[in-house]
């Protein structure tokens, strides 16, 4: 039976849920379960009996799902029309309001909010209704309901109406624009935007950073917070799970490969590595990585045959063409980087699609040098696992713009991530550092990354509200 618990103390409401289903061939559905801080933080508000997360279907497998009945205790899925869904979700959540929060926009990929910008507004405003009635439904008299993320901004207020009761908060996994930015919004759009989230009791960031451009975007066109707090909650790695996952037999396997792939220098030396993984997403900066990785191989041929920059990019969004654009763009230039560098014992870059989380930890616990460079990053959990699980000490690059540069930004080696040579120079300066030092400075980014683990994070959500 798919759960309808009519009487949830704490609800969670996001657009990706903790499951997903793919029907196989004898249609049958196979269950996946999800990951990330969000499910290892739900775990500990204990049984599932007084706790509901509502989400949506995202795939034909969820759909059919939803169809059957089938579904996990504590979770409901919302089986939003397909149509309604791509509109909300590609269309206002992943194409504006994801663009206005990372200021992503450059010529000539402005935003046109024309009349099929409306048309895909109305369904935002519908896929938020969706959620908003489910939760009123669902929760208890005086239930908390913490709202995730971008793609429910009009949630809290929706919600507020429905549901005097409710304690309602929200949490913004991504940065929040600067008033300059988020003016850039028809001004009907943003103060539906910002009325809908200050519906909420509380609203929670990741950083001061965007917790102050939200109050500031509030002051300049709501008139102020009014009776809404905000609270800063910078989510941290989950070094219990982590530290046991990464020592799977699987990982083994998989850093033995990538050893392989590595391969040793001409002098037998074994090679130093600089790693990457990330979505395929514009806001990482992948492509401006590759090309400081190649700066580093102009300024520096002393590197050259002795360092790999082992990247893994992995498939995201790709029903948006400006992402596919993005996946073919960094292909290309890492195909670029191989055959003017490369010699028949050397691939200067390994490139690496596919999704696979063993392989991504067997990367963290080999690297070297970490390149984290987003242009804009709500916190990067990368910057704060690699750390948890490196084997030897791994020196961290990372871009000032990121979230995690205001706890980590101490112990790494900063970039401004535009500025390719600046980045080609931490890279050389990241490679050299002594193994002793590289060693002390992993420890401590590793405690400042794990000092607010999932679990605690949420929790502290809950009792603040
Ligand atoms: C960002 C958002 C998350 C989202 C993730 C993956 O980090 O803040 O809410 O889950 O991207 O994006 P996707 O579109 O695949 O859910």
């Amino acid at each position: 039976m798919a759960s309808t618990n009519s009487a949830a103390q704490v609800l969670v409401a996001s657009n990706r849920g903790p499951v997903s289903y793919d029907v196989r061939e004898d249609g049958s559905l196979h269950t996946k379960r999800g990951g990330g801080g969000l499910v290892s933080g739900l775990s500990a508000i204990g049984s599932d009996a007084d706790s509901l997360w509502v989400c949506s279907a995202l795939s034909e497998g969820d759909r059919e799902a939803v169809r059957r009945g089938v579904g996990e205790a504590g979770v409901r899925m919302l089986d939003i029309p397909a149509d309604v869904h791509a509109d909300a979700y590609n269309g206002v959540a992943n194409s504006v309001l994801w663009f206005v929060h990372h200021m992503l926009y450059q010529t000539p990929l402005e935003p046109v909010f024309d009349a099929e910008f409306r048309r895909q507004w109305a369904s935002y405003e519908t896929y938020n209704r969706a959620f908003a009635e489910a939760l009123a439904q669902e929760a208890a008299e005086g239930a908390a309901v913490v709202v995730q993320d971008y793609h429910l901004t009009l949630v809290p207020g929706m919600l507020r109406e429905l549901r005097p009761d409710l304690r309602i908060g929200h949490f913004s996994h991504t940065p929040w624009a600067p008033p300059e930015y988020f003016r850039m919004l028809p001004d009907d759009v943003a103060r539906q935007v910002l009325g809908g989230m200050l519906g909420a009791d509380r609203l929670g960031f990741l950083t001061h950073r965007w917790a102050d451009a939200f109050t500031a975007c509030a002051e300049q066109f709501a008139g102020g917070l009014g009776g809404t707090r905000v609270g800063v909650h910078g989510l941290g790695a989950d070094a219990d799970f982590l530290r046991e996952r990464a020592h799977e037999a699987d990982v083994d396997e998989r850093m033995a490969a990538l050893r392989e792939e590595i391969g040793t220098a001409p002098d037998g030396a074994a090679r130093r590595t600089i790693v990457r993984v990330d979505r395929t997403e514009l806001s990482k900066n992948i492509v401006r990585g590759l090309l400081a990785y190649r700066q580093l191989l102009d300024d520096h041929p002393e590197w050259r045959e002795r360092v790999v920059h082992v990247a893994f990019a992995y498939p995201s969004r790709q029903d948006l063409a400006v992402y596919r654009d993005y996946t073919a763009e960094v292909q290309r230039v890492a195909e670029e980087i191989n055959s003017e560098y490369g010699t028949p014992g050397w691939t200067p870059v390994v490139l690496h699609v596919k999704d696979d989380f063993a392989r991504s930890l067997a990367a963290y616990r080999l690297g070297d040098v970490a390149l984290v460079n987003p242009i804009r990053d709500g916190m990067n959990l990368v910057a704060k696992e690699v750390p948890v699980v490196s084997d030897e000490g791994c020196v961290l690059v990372l871009s000032r713009e990121a979230g995690a540069y205001e706890e980590l930004g101490e112990e790494a080696i900063t970039v401004n991530p535009y500025d390719v040579i600046g980045t080609a120079r931490a890279l050389h300066e990241a490679l050299s550092m002594p193994a002793g030092e590289r060693a002390e400075r992993t420890k401590r980014l590793a405690a400042a990354a794990t000092a607010l683990p999932p679990a605690q994070w949420f929790l502290d959500q809950l009792n603040a509200l």
